[in-house]
């Protein structure tokens, strides 16, 4: 994948904003002919959505059919029936009529394939149908999900249906967080945490069977697992392998695993209309926020799920919608719209709530991610608004660096998207592009992660389980070479493999730690270097949510608290702050609402320290305290994060990254926002949204580069030709170094 299809959103806008003015001329046209069309052809009026027409009305507060849609539904029997009980809803999900056959399929083949619509209960059902019938008797069922809210979720609901609490009989397994039991039978993991498991257990001895579910998402672990399980089941004649998938690319799957039988769970779905923009829409997100509002105050009763791109354009857009539907309100008589979000990162008490059944003379509106697509079902939805863009993380070899980008979705998501509607009844969707645009430029299915993104954790692991052949490596989709030898090569200036490939001692603990390698590496360099106590605080504190908040009305006191843990050296050091300033106060939650800092990702940073924790002290570490002398820590980071470097360049608030020297700029969070006079600084993470920003960015000096990677980069010889040591493959990146400059510089500080 290559840069410019990359950035296929910022792309697309700007073939979409040349395309704006004919796309206009065509609609003037279109609507010429429309004149006379429209008699004949019903059918082509609808599928063209004009959302000026409906906001019109809506705004005009003409005739609101839902009012009368109410009076007629007052028993609210739209989604979930909570009339039945548990037994009888797990008898009405259409799995449930294949129980025998799914059964029998598992126990007379080593490999299947199941087939069937999100919601169909395969997630739910087809693990207990097995616990019943005795296969868990000698080993864990265990399931795999692409994403960990799914993983919860899930776990939480068959627990229930099961009449156990979560951990018992049903558990589920995260990173850093582990509900099982001796007395588990069922267990729910992210396929992520499968496959750390395969390091010390590549034959799965532990699992009679294993469910790859949501294999349609093609993930790199579920991906990678695919291989290993194929191998493991070969090995052990009493591994059960399943495979299930929402599309229908079920016989690529079957074909991977020796021709397996392949079964079709029958569908129950409803017709869903779909209507698509009639222009190309240049703000994708106002023109959600028109559409939900139209559907709420036009159509018949019945829930809305809409897909954004990420946690930040989610909260956004809940707050415009209920500022904007509170002066409905304020004139009286609107139903009241609920408006619920739900992204990875949201607390687990409020990713329950969209489960909950809407009230009646109510109705949702469901923020989601991408999240919503297949892995979770949500009962009554009968309207879906859908943008057609995705984030994504995607790898980016030139740059050598992942990063977050948002990139439209393909044809098949915009399927499944659009099927979210048809699950309860006959169901509408709203596409927020045009016919043309989903018919010529979209896609046909999605590329599979493996060959988008860094392969350098997936490969320390795999180096890990001993395998060292990755060229024939069974891939059912091999990834790109130059992405293999990208994340070799990575791994190497980690001193993660020696010269020759292998897996170093460093190298080997580092694989023990579920993160990426750069940060694994932090973490036990803390060690040499004497700060560890205050490493783990950072690290823990990188892998949760961002903790602060800043409510719109009180965003000034907001930032100024804020600015009281801001570091001069920049975000590394400010996280810290904050999370010793929380332990010197006794860890108070009135100490975090005064200073806008949510306390929950503050408890589970401290959660996933102790884990972390824990892992350190299998390697017979003990921890220690640099005590106050943060320059050690800064040193840390850079140890594993000296790739993600930048320069100041001539222009001011600009730097360019020290490897491909491409702009980038410092996140509007970030401490050193508008206050640095840094030369050089490292980064966390890269996010591209209008421009390229740094996320968790700290100043550094740059003999530390040298110093610390000396594999990676060099002090240049003044004398020689940048040219050349371009040509040189892993040191030619760092020349624009004065060592004379660096001797002033360490003077100076000594
Ligand atoms: O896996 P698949 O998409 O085929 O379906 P499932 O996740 O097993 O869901 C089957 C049914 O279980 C859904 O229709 C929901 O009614 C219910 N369910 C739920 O209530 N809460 C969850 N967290 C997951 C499923
Ligand atoms: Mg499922």
């Amino acid at each position: 994948l290559n840069r410019s299809a990359m950035r296929g959103s910022t792309l697309m806008k700007e073939v979409k904003e040349k395309k704006y003015e004919l796309a206009k001329e065509e609609q003037r046209k279109l609507r010429e002919e429309k004149k006379t069309d429209t008699a004949e052809d019903p059918f082509n009026q609808q599928q063209v959505y004009s959302r000026t027409d409906m906001e019109r009305r809506a705004y005009m507060g003409q005739s609101s059919r839902f009012e009368q849609w109410q009076k007629e539904n007052k028993s609210a029997s739209l989604g979930k029936r909570t009339d039945l009980s548990i037994a009888q809803q797990r008898e009405t999900l259409p799995v449930y009529s294949m129980r025998s056959k799914l059964v029998e399929g598992v126990r007379n083949n080593k490999f299947l394939v199941i087939v069937g619509e999100t919601g169909s209960g395969k997630t739910t059902q087809i693990t207990q149908y097995l616990a019943e019938e005795g296969l868990a008797d000698k080993g864990l069922i265990g399931c795999t999900q692409p994403r960990r809210v799914a993983a919860v979720s899930v776990a939480k609901r068959v627990s229930e249906e099961v009449g156990c609490r979560v951990g018992d009989e049903v558990g589920y397994t995260i990173r850093f967080e582990d509900v099982t039991s001796a007395k588990t039978k069922i267990k729910y993991m992210t396929d992520g945490m499968l496959l750390r498991e395969a390091i010390n257990d590549p034959y799965m001895r532990r699992y009679s069977v294993i469910m790859l579910d949501e294999a349609h998402e093609r993930t790199i672990a579920t991906d990678v697992l695919f291989a290993l399980l194929k191998v493991a089941a070969q090995k052990r004649d009493d591994l059960k392998v399943i495979v299930t998938s929402a599309t229908l690319d079920a016989n690529k799957f079957s074909t991977f695993f020796d021709s397996c039988p392949i079964m079709q769970i029958p569908g129950r779905t409803f017709p869903v209309e779909i209507y698509y923009s009639a222009e190309p829409e240049m703000d994708y997100v106002a023109a959600c926020l028109d559409s939900i509002i139209s559907i709420h105050l036009e159509q018949p009763a019945g829930d809305i799920l809409v897909f954004l791109t990420g946690k930040e354009e989610i909260d956004t857009c809940c707050e415009t919608l209920l500022e904007r539907m509170q002066v409905f309100y304020d004139q009286g008589d609107t139903p009241e719209l609920l408006v619920l979000p739900i992204y990875s990162s949201l607390p687990s008490e409020m990713q329950t709530k969209i489960f909950e059944p809407t009230p009646a003379g109510k109705r949702k509106v469901i923020l989601a991610t991408n999240i919503a697509e297949t892995s979770l079902t949500i009962d009554g939805i009968y309207y879906v608004v859908d943008p057609g863009f995705v984030k994504i993380n995607a790898y980016d070899p030139k740059l050598g660096m992942d990063s977050l980008i948002v990139s439209p979705i393909s044809k098949a998501q915009a399927n499944q998207r659009a099927g979210r509607a048809g699950r309860t009844g006959p169901g509408k969707c709203y596409r927020l592009y045009t016919k043309s645009a989903y018919e010529k430029e979209m896609n046909p299915n999605t590329i599979p992660e493996i060959q988008r993104q860094n392969l350098s954790h997936t490969i320390l692991m795999l180096k890990a389980m001993g395998i060292n052949d990755l060229l024939n490596f069974d891939f059912m989709d091999p990834p790109p070479v130059n992405s293999m030898v990208t994340a070799l090569e990575e791994l190497y200036t980690l001193t993660a493999l020696d010269a020759d490939g292998y897996l170093t001692q460093l190298g080997r603990k580092m694989a023990d730690f579920p993160m990426e390698p750069a940060l694994a590496k932090t973490l036990i360099a803390s060690f040499d270097f004497g700060c560890s106590e205050e490493v783990l605080s950072i690290v823990a504190m990188l892998s949760v949510p961002d903790v602060f908040y800043s409510p719109k009305d009180k965003r000034e006191l907001a930032d100024r608290m804020k600015a009281k843990f801001n570091d001069p050296t920049g975000d590394h050091i400010t996280l810290l702050n904050v999370y010793e300033r929380w332990i010197d106060n006794n860890q108070s939650k009135i100490w975090c609402q005064e200073h806008f800092i949510h306390d929950k990702s503050l408890r589970r940073a401290k959660e996933v320290r102790g884990q972390l924790l824990k892992i350190m002290s299998k390697h017979k570490h003990s921890l220690s305290s640099c005590g106050g002398n943060i320059d050690l820590v800064r040193k840390t980071f850079c140890s594993g994060f000296f790739k993600n470097s930048a320069k100041k360049s001539s222009e001011e608030s600009l730097f360019k990254t020290i490897i491909e020297n491409t702009p980038v700029h410092i996140h509007p969070s970030s401490a050193l926002f508008k206050k640095t006079h840094a030369e050089y600084v490292m980064f966390h993470t890269l996010v591209l949204t209008a421009k390229e920003y740094m996320r968790y960015v700290t100043k550094i000096e740059p003999k530390w580069l040298v110093e610390l990677a000396p594999t990676f980069f060099q002090v240049a010889n003044p004398q020689e030709l940048s040219a050349r040591k371009k040509a040189i493959k892993i040191q030619p990146l760092f020349n624009k170094f004065d060592e004379q400059q660096t001797w002033r510089i360490s003077k100076r500080r000594g």
